[in-house]
């Protein structure tokens, strides 16, 4: 495992700020992760652990070791007539995680196409896109504890999944570096196309018999559609999570604003956080070198050379208009250091 000093983060962070590693170690397997972890130890460094690097903002340079988990590989480690076990690299990015599973036949995912980020971050936040979360087909993952350096199996349950939620993002934050996600997929998949425009989409493209690959071409136009490419302009995908409001705090709402969509859900009424900020006027808005894009608000963009300060007062800036409009506080879905 090699340390290197004194590293430009532009090309590992997907909103493309420019900050510097004071070291930077990219790992290939579980032995050098390990060899990184007690170096950070030794070296009394603080450690930064880097996926996709498209849920992070940088506002600062990173005095402390960063490890780009490269762990690679995919795996079916048993099957039974109806459905498969695949265990796969923390580092795989998981859009060909998706591909490769369309190809096998394997259903699920599919309609999680194009999210950005690799594998082993995609418990965290329990991804979710058009319908699907990803902890209908979780079945466990395995990650090494920074304290103890022990290898820990961690079952769906314990990871407590909730909407963009995990365990890790709370008790277990900073904890645990995740190494793989197994996952059980479908051989015989029933599909999931009611959100949204999947339909329309379907219809345009002439499909009439659905299929893994149809759902997935339709899913990756929608996204394109709608989201900005981060290889072309930065971004994190959605910034904020969307609210879920207690049931009368969202009748109050609606008494004011009677347009507002609002989504039934076990703990309350979830709310589009899209719909708050375009109403309170900050959609398309741009700022200099950053904004909100003119698609969909929620997603906030670098337009050219920003620093992380510059969006971070900018998300501050939303969050405190939308508190005094509608007395809703918005979570950031992003992880700001
Ligand atoms: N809306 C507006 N104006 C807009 C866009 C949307 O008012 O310009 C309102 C509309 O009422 C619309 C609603 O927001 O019906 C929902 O919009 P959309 O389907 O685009 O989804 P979203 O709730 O804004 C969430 C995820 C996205 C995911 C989409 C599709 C969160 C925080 N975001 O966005 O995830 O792709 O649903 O399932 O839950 C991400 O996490 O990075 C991400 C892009």
């Amino acid at each position: 495992m090699k340390i290197e000093r004194n590293v430009a983060l532009k090309p590992f962070n997907t909103f493309g700020i420019n900050k510097v590693a004071s070291h930077f170690a990219a790992v290939n397997t579980e032995k050098e992760l390990l060899d990184a972890i007690r170096y950070a130890k030794s070296h009394r460094l603080p450690l930064f652990i880097l996926g996709g690097g498209s849920n992070i903002l940088l506002t600062r340079d990173i005095d402390g070791l960063v490890v780009r988990i490269d762990l690679l590989g995919i795996e079916v480690i048993k099957e039974n007539p109806k459905e498969v076990f695949v265990e796969v690299g923390a580092g795989v990015v998981w859009h060909d995680f998706v591909l490769h599973a369309i190809s096998q036949g394997w259903g699920g995912i599919e309609n999680l196409s194009l999210i950005p980020g690799t594998v082993g971050a995609s418990p965290m936040q329990n991804i979710g896109a058009y319908g699907v979360e990803l902890k209908e087909t979780f079945y466990e993952l395995r990650a090494i504890a920074l304290d103890s350096l022990e290898k820990h199996v961690f079952d769906k349950e314990t990871c407590d999944f909730g909407y963009r939620d995990s365990i890790f993002k709370r008790k277990a934050k900073g904890k645990y570096i995740i190494t793989s996600v197994t996952f059980r997929l479908s051989k015989t998949p029933t599909f999931n196309v009611e959100y949204g425009d999947i339909q329309r989409t379907l219809e345009a493209h002439g499909v009439r018999q659905l299929s893994l690959n149809a759902i997935s071409k339709a899913i990756i136009e929608i996204r394109q559609s709608k989201l900005p490419d981060p290889k072309k302009i930065g971004n994190a995908g959605s910034f904020f999570k969307n609210p879920v409001l207690p049931q009368d705090k969202f009748k109050d709402l609606q008494r004011t604003f009677p347009n507002i969509p609002g989504y039934p859900q076990p703990d309350g009424v979830k709310i589009p956080a899209a719909w708050l900020i375009e109403q309170a006027g900050w959609k398309g808005k741009r700022f200099g070198n950053v904004g909100g894009h003119p698609n969909q608000p929620l997603v906030l963009v670098n337009f050219g050379n920003a620093e992380g300060e510059e969006l971070l007062i900018l998300s501050e800036e939303i969050s405190k208009d939308i508190l005094r409009k509608y007395g809703v506080t918005l979570q950031r879905e992003v992880n700001v250091i």
